[in-house]
This record gives structure tokens, sequence and C-alpha cells, in this order.
């Protein structure tokens, strides 16, 4: 069964491919409006969205299908504590397709593995967003003409902020970008997503100074300071509108970067600014729907030409040891075995959520 988990899932031409039918889609809607006539999405949301919730469902009724779904933990069976892997089996009696957000990270890929329809992760916890990397990377190709060769300047939550971990795993993929990872210390990037840079051989700099790199910039992808997922309030409280971009700063930036923001914004892009031609974060959102649709059909297409595939990025795994990442999906899972993988730096990571275990610890 293909699902999408991880951008990792989906080769750079898939992604190619999937940014062309999202082109064609937005200039012949009429073209795919029965394309999944009798299909249901269900879309399992245990965490608030609005975005990609009713992007998956706008555009599965464009594509002529019809939505069914769950909001929050407390209106579904899930606050009597049933597992994912139940509550996905039980819904593929109802549904052909499932998007899932969830609070703990990994719960997608568990969600896959039980499933026996293909599933999105819409987002578990401060790990992944992989269908915001795709809005992401579709805005980037429409409005700079490119996905590579540029500056990327990711600011905010870059330790909790999902859509950035997602983005650094899509656009290290693409030749000559560079990143500067804008954000207090205490909100810096994991080790995971530093050692993808490693990896990639991606130049990358951390500062926590906005205005030094905005005239070095491309793009600039601000993000929320994700309070939901900050154990204490007063550093919370300490970082809450460290950056904010104004008219005035935005006036040091290259006259063609861009602005991006996956949304909701809190206060870190004053609303003033939404009239500069460079504010793309509106564009993100349609073009999230638009290649919504596309990964919709893919999948669709894929379990009938494709039923059996296993199209882990990860490689070869082995289960035993613990996870010690708390919010990893391991924690709460009934029976769920821990299951590591070893990257090509010969670290151990939890298949779920990426966290590296100390040699002791396996
Ligand atoms: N909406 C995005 C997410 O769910 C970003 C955010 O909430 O700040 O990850
Ligand atoms: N970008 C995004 O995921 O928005 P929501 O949290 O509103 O779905």
């Amino acid at each position: 069964m293909r699902s999408v988990i991880d951008i990792l899932d989906l080769s750079i031409e898939e992604i190619n491919s999937l940014m062309d039918i999202a082109i064609d889609i937005d200039t012949h809607p009429s073209k795919y409006a029965k394309s999944c006539e009798g299909k249901k999405m269900a879309t399992l949301f245990f965490e608030p969205s609005t975005r990609t919730r009713l992007s998956h469902e706008a555009a599965m009724l464009e594509l002529g299908g019809t939505v069914l779904g769950l909001t929050g933990t407390e209106s579904s069976s899930a606050i009597k504590g049933e597992s994912v892997a139940d509550t996905v089996k039980t819904v593929s009696c109802y549904a052909d397709i499932i998007a899932i957000r969830h609070s703990f990270e990994g719960a997608a890929l568990v969600a896959s593995k039980n499933a026996s329809i293909p599933v999105i992760n819409a987002g578990d916890g401060g790990h992944n967003h992989p269908t915001q990397t795709l809005a992401d990377i579709l805005t980037i190709y429409r409005e700079k003409g490119t996905l590579s060769g540029l500056t990327i300047g990711i600011c905010g939550d870059l330790k909790y902020g999902r859509t950035v971990h997602s983005l650094v795993n899509g656009m290290t993929r693409y030749e000559g970008n560079r990143f500067i990872c804008i954000s207090p210390e205490e909100l810096t990037i994991p080790e995971y997503t530093e050692h993808i840079f490693k990896e990639a051989g991606t130049e990358f700099e951390i500062t926590d100074n906005l205005e030094e790199a905005l005239p070095k910039l491309d793009i600039l992808y601000m993000t929320r300071i994700q309070k939901e997922r900050i154990e204490k309030p007063e550093l919370f409280e300490s970082l809450k509108g460290k950056y904010s971009l104004t008219v005035d700063n935005l006036a040091h930036a290259k006259p063609d970067m861009i602005v991006m923001h996956p949304l909701p914004r809190v206060n870190e892009i004053s609303v003033k600014v939404d009239d500069d031609p460079r504010a793309c974060y509106f564009k993100q959102c349609m073009n999230g729907k638009l290649i919504r649709m596309s990964l919709i059909l893919k999948l669709f297409d894929e379990m009938i030409i494709n039923t059996q595939k296993d199209f882990s990025p990860k490689g070869a795994t082995y289960f035993g040891g613990y996870c010690h990442n708390n919010k990893c999906i391991t924690h709460i899972e009934q029976e769920l075995e821990s299951q590591f993988y070893i990257d090509n730096d010969g670290v151990n990571r939890c298949i779920y959520c990426d966290y590296e275990i100390s040699k002791e610890a396996k």
C-alpha cells in the first residue's frame, strides 16, 4: 500500500510530476472533477487544523469524491483509549483513503502500517508535515521558477516546527540550496534535522539575528512558536514575539525575496506585509489544495498498479531497545515494539520519530 508519511517517501521525479499535475488541475479543473467519484476520504484530526483538514477535504470534493471525519480526540473513541492501529483498521472499513494528524510523533507511520488503505500524514507531533512541504515546494517553484540555488531563511521555532523539518528534508534534495536557520538558541533545529544538512552536504548557518540574515535571502520561511509543544509556559512567554516581520524590516530584503509561512500566523508577520507582492502565504494555502488533489490521484493510481511495494526510505530496521523521546508514539500505542534504523553515519534512530538512540540505550 502506498502512503505518504515522510516527504522522502516521494522521489524528486514524483514530486515534479505531482507539481505538473497540480498546475494542470489549476488550469483545467473540469478535467478532474469526476476523477474520484465513488471514493471517500476520512480525515482523522486529533489535533487542531484549519488549512490541512479543509484543503484535504476540498481537494477530495473537487475531485468528485466525498469526505467523512473526526475532529479532536474528544469526539472519537481515542478519548476512551483506543489505539491508532485499531482506529485506522476500523476506518479502513468505511473509507478509501485517510489523512491523519496526531500529537504524537510517528502516529502516521503506525497508521500506515495498520490501515488497508493509503494514509497521508497531515502532521505528527513536532516531527513531520510532508503535504505542507509539497505545498511549499509548489509555491517556491511557481514564484521563483526554480527549486535550486536558493538561500532559504527558516525563522522562528525550528525545534518543534514540523513544517520546517519536512521542508529541510525536501529542499536539501535540490542542487545548491543554502539554509540560514534563525531562531533563539532554545528553539534551534533538532539533531535529526542538522543531520539532514550534513548528510546532504548542504551549506547551513545558525543565527538568532533575523535583521542580519534578511538581505541575503531568496526565501524567508517564517514560523510560529509552537506554544502547545513547549513544556515550560515561562519559556514560551520569554520567546513569544521574538521575531516579527514588518514593512520596515522587509525594506532590507531583496526585491524578489518571497515571504512564506505555513500559517497560522500569531504575530510573526505584520498584517501590513500582506499587501507586499512578496507575501506568498495565502498562495501556499491555494497550492496546498492543488497539490493534495494531485497526491490523492497518485495514491489511488498506485493502489491499482502497485499494491505491495514497500517504499520505506529508511532501509533495513531492527526491533528492540527503547526510544527516549517522550513524544514518540511508542510510548502510548498498545504493544508497539520499538524499531530502529541505522543511518549512513552509523547512528541508530527510531523509525517513528528519527530520534538518535545512544549505544547504552540500545
Ligand atoms: N499549521 C502548521 C502545522 O500544523 C504550522 C503551525 O501550526 O504553526 O504544523
Ligand atoms: N499549515 C497548516 O498545517 O495549517 P493548519 O494547522 O491550520 O492545518
